[in-house]
């Protein structure tokens, strides 16, 4: 089997990695999350993951400028990790997340990383350095700016990592 990693512009690359994500989350799994009816903003960036040409694990990034404490920040949006099922426990999404972080870094001019997931994935994540964010974090929805408490933040460092305080993700979450 050969394995290939690739990191690729966001929109153009929907169609190939969309099945994957109909795999991992059909409507029937979908409507039991507490994400379910979350809008979500669409990836600049997409790691894939490719077993015999096939995606089989995916990482998305965002890039946005939010608002902390009252003031612009940089953040790195990490999102939509899946790996297939029969694939999964052979750490593709531990490299899929890890190209993305190095990316996010390269860029160097985000300040954080910043996911969110449901509450019982955390220590995934904390188990890789994530940290939980424990600020109120607020993004639009329906156009309104709303407070976005639908699942847990957690924060990673790049140059700097805020854990408290209000913080405004200036457009949609992910
Ligand atoms: C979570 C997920 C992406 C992990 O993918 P993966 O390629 O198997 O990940 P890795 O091989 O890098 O790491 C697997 C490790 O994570 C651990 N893990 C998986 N789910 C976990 C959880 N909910 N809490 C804590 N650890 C978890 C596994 O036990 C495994 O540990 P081990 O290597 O010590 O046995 C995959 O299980 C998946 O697609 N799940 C469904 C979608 C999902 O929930 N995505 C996360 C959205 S935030």
């Amino acid at each position: 089997m050969s394995i290939e990693i690739e990191i690729v512009t966001g929109d153009p690359a929907w169609p190939r990695v969309k099945p994957l994500y109909d795999l991992v989350w059909p409507p029937e799994t979908l409507a039991q999350l507490s994400w379910a009816n979350v809008e979500f903003a669409h990836a600049d960036l997409r790691v894939i993951v490719e077993a015999d040409e096939q995606p089989v694990c995916h990482v998305g990034l965002y890039r946005r400028t939010g608002i902390w404490r009252e003031r612009p920040i940089r953040i790195g949006g990490i999102g939509g990790v899946l790996t297939h099922p029969d694939f999964r426990r052979q750490g593709l999404a531990s490299i899929a997340i890890d190209a993305a972080l190095h990316t996010l870094r390269d860029e160097r001019s985000n300040d954080f990383a910043l996911l969110f997931c449901d509450p019982d994935m955390a220590g995934f994540y904390t188990s890789r350095n994530w940290k939980p964010y424990l600020g109120e974090v607020f993004a639009e929805q329906k156009g309104e700016r709303i407070r976005f408490d639908a699942m847990q933040p957690l924060v990673y460092y790049l140059k700097r990592a805020p854990h408290e305080g209000e913080l405004d993700l200036c457009g949609l979450p992910w």
